[in-house]
């Protein structure tokens, strides 16, 4: 399955490639630069590139995709015109799984729900050479572990979790599906070159500390956002003590920190996981450059000296930790939950605890867990909470089902969910939630977000290790320190929970029967990709037509948005999710979220046609069906939030042709040009006063388009007088191709010919 000779290939060039980084840099490197340094397009590094400044392309390795983003990546791949994908890349079907009943019922619903997606996902994945993982095989990030990730290695993935195999050494980044699709079609991948965070990790996890706890710790160090633009280096010690599993999850939450990602230098751990996951030969050629998979050592000496900012931490005093609710920061530890849940009323009842998800399903994690839960029967316990479980992926799943640790599960009276994301994003039909009480759950997933797993405001989710969970759901108490605290048996009788104990990896090795891996066709010429014409979810892209070659004149004011306007105002997600396929029908959702400057009111703006007020999407097909182009705009950060490359291809699929803020979130405003837009910015932010609510508005200078040259707009307004204002733009050469083209893909195409 995995791509030895990719992998030899990378292995080939990192010595040179270190060498080269060292001396433009000129001093040492740590691990996270090596990588970067050796996935750079141009090859050789012949200068060093400024962190949190430089704009740096890189050819990553692999592209991971999970079911939900890679319909639109892959839409928009089938376009290209390639008929290959031109790096190894996979595609994973965990997203659209609901947990309501068990494994089998549930992913039996799935199949049948969502089998035109799956259907085409397969298919698209056959004829391009894409691996495809079937519902049931397991969450995208386990299974990415378990059968690709490699130390030095680097990949992007369609979910910000791709950041989980930074616990296998790799550079490993989220993405949006328009970047994947570039990366797939062999285009560069571009990055602003990351600040450095080096978290030395001292002493040894012991008792009931698990690698979650440090992530949790972090996260109380560096809130939400603290890890914004960096990616975030562990060693030390405890780092190299701690199993390759364990790194992996405190990588994957690395996301919740907003990191652009985390990693660890190779070790023996990562080895031993390599060899139990079969990959002997892997493990063999990074023993090979094993000095090139790990910081230079002057670099962990003395760490201050080459991080942005270090942060140590004893892993022998680490306490257990609980992070909620509703934001992954909030950190407490266990021996401190009695007074801070009081201070702040929270209901202690613990409804149900949850382990799993692609944070915390490995061998090790459930087999620790399952030591708590046999001490239930043999200490004469009931379990007070409900108890769920999902594994990441079906090699875990077989494997614990093997080793007799779903029978001990079951008799704490546990549901096993379908090896899929289920209540981690939502797709969990709870019992009761519509009722929408206040109560308190406690699992061993990433996120806690209000509404996030059950989609039940008042549920207030608290994050911990799978073994702390496991305690918590028996002793049905958000309080109970099994540290020192005792629980009364059925006898009456109190006892203590002895400290977990469990396996790095299984001692008789791991087993499946159907890991659910689908191998694409060798050939995929002939292979059909049906996407049916009366399709709601699907509907395959025509490419955007390209630039008149003239200006633009009689644009429509289309909105005015006022202050924030995010990529969630501009495509909202939620119920538009099943749409993510079919680009016609998601664009009914276009810009409901944005706030109208002229009546203060969302998706309610004038058609200048006919002087009436309306939705947004109905308006813009109003002046697309008069053939009338339009203009969008905004205000600051003007998309900013997430990668999604919706909230540019909507408007142009709609007929807008030019987005005109005070400023751009960076990523919007490539992925507008990517597809062609006029992404613009005032030159005096005071202009945006002049724009008036029935402007018609040219665009002057377009003939002359160039790179730093500002380009004219003239406002017509209703009462026949004029405004001219200088509007800048940051297209590069390339750029101004992509515009004049139509779109950045149209000459991909054209590159294969298609
Ligand atoms: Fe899925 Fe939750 Fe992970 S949604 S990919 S299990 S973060």
């Amino acid at each position: 399955m995995f791509d030895l000779s990719m992998i030899k290939a990378v292995y080939e060039r990192f010595p040179g490639r270190v060498a080269a980084a060292r001396k433009a840099v000129g001093r040492p490197l740590t691990l996270t630069e090596k990588i970067l340094y050796a996935h750079l397009t141009q090859g050789d590094a012949t200068a060093a590139f400024a962190r949190g400044k430089d704009y740096v392309d890189f050819a990553p390795d692999r592209v991971a995709m999970q079911d939900a983003t890679a319909q639109m990546a892959l839409l928009q791949f089938m376009q290209a015109g390639r008929a290959k994908v031109a790096v190894p890349s996979t595609v994973h079907c965990d997203h659209l799984i609901v947990a309501k009943d068990n494994s089998k019922v549930d992913l039996e619903r799935a199949v049948n729900e969502s089998k035109e997606v799956y259907d085409f996902l397969a298919s698209v994945s056959n004829k391009y050479g894409i691996g495809f993982w079937k519902p049931g095989a397991g969450i995208i990030h386990q299974v990415v572990l378990e059968n690709y990730a490699f130390p030095g290695g680097m990949m992007i993935g369609t979910d910000s979790h791709t950041v989980n195999a930074g616990g296998l050494g790799m550079i490993a980044i989220g993405v949006g599906g328009a970047d994947a699709c570039d990366v797939m079609a062999g285009l560069p991948w571009e990055l602003k070159m990351p600040k450095l965070i080096g978290v030395k990790l001292t002493g040894k996890l012991n008792g009931w500390t698990a690698p979650k706890d440090v992530i949790l710790k972090v996260a109380g160090i560096l809130t939400v956002k603290g890890g914004t633009g960096a990616v975030v280096e562990y060693f030390g010690e405890g780092a190299v003590a701690m199993s390759c599993t364990g790194k992996g999850t405190i990588c994957n939450m690395g996301a919740e920190i907003g990191a652009t990602t985390s990693t660890f230098g190779y070790d023996e751990s990562m080895s031993r996981y390599l060899k139990a996951t079969g990959r002997e030969a892997v493990a063999e050629l990074a023993d090979g450059i094993a000095e090139h998979l790990t910081a230079d050592p002057e670099v962990y000496a003395n760490p201050e000296q080459y991080f942005d900012q270090v942060i140590e931490i004893n892993l022998s005093e680490l306490e257990p930790h609980l992070n909620g609710p509703f934001t992954p920061d909030l950190a407490t530890p266990i021996s401190k939950m009695k007074e801070v849940a009081a201070a702040n009323n929270w209901p202690t009842k613990v409804e149900v605890g949850l382990i799993g998800s692609c944070t915390n399903s490995s061998y090790e994690d459930i087999s620790r867990a399952v030591s708590l839960a046999k001490q239930v029967a043999e200490k004469g316990l009931k379990t007070k909470a409900e108890f769920t479980i999902t594994p990441g992926s079906e090699q875990v799943r077989y494997t614990i089902e093997r080793d007799g640790f779903l029978d001990t599960f079951a008799q704490i009276g546990a549901t096993v969910f379908a090896n899929a994301c289920g209540p981690c994003i939502g797709m969990w039909e709870r019992m009761g939630a519509e009722k929408q009480e206040r109560n308190t759950i406690v699992h061993s997933f990433n996120r806690n977000f209000a509404k996030r797993a059950d989609g039940n405001p008042n549920t207030m989710a608290f994050v911990a290790s799978p073994e702390l969970v496991t305690a918590l759901a028996i002793a049905g108490d958000l309080t109970f320190n099994p540290i020192t605290d005792t629980l009364t048996n059925e006898k009456g009788e109190q006892v203590k929970l002895d400290p977990p104990s469990g396996y790095e990896l299984p001692v008789r090795g791991f087993a499946v029967e159907d890991a659910g891996y689908q191998a694409p066709a060798e050939d995929g010429s002939g292979v059909n990709v049906i996407v049916e014409p009366t399709s709601k979810r699907l509907q395959l892209l025509d490419p955007f037509p390209a630039w008149e070659g003239t200006d633009l004149k009689g644009l429509k004011l289309l909105i005015k948005a006022k202050g924030k306007c995010t990529t969630d105002h501009i495509s909202m997600a939620g119920p538009w999710l099943k749409f993510r396929g079919h680009l016609d029908n998601i664009s009914n959702n276009m810009l409901i979220g944005a706030v109208n400057f002229f009546n203060e009111k969302t998706d309610n703006i004038k058609n200048q046609l006919t002087g009436e007020y309306g939705p947004v999407p109905a308006t813009q097909r109003a002046y697309k069906a008069a053939g009338i182009g339009s203009i969008v705009v905004g205000d600051e950060n003007y998309g900013e939030g997430s990668s999604r490359e919706h909230a540019a291809m909507e408007p142009r699929h709609l007929g807008v042709r030019a987005v005109l803020v005070k400023s751009f979130a960076r990523i919007h405003e490539t992925n507008l040009k990517k597809q062609g837009m006029l992404a613009l910015t005032f030159a005096d932010k005071a202009d945006y006063e002049k724009i008036q609510e029935d402007d018609s508005i040219d665009i002057v200078g377009l003939t002359e388009f160039a790179p730093g040259k500002p380009l004219t707009l003239v406002l017509n307004h209703a009462d026949g007088s004029k405004d001219e204002i200088s509007v800048n733009h940051t297209y590069n050469e390339q750029q101004i191709e992509w515009f004049k083209a139509g779109a950045a893909l149209n000459i991909i195409r054209k590159q294969f010919g298609a």
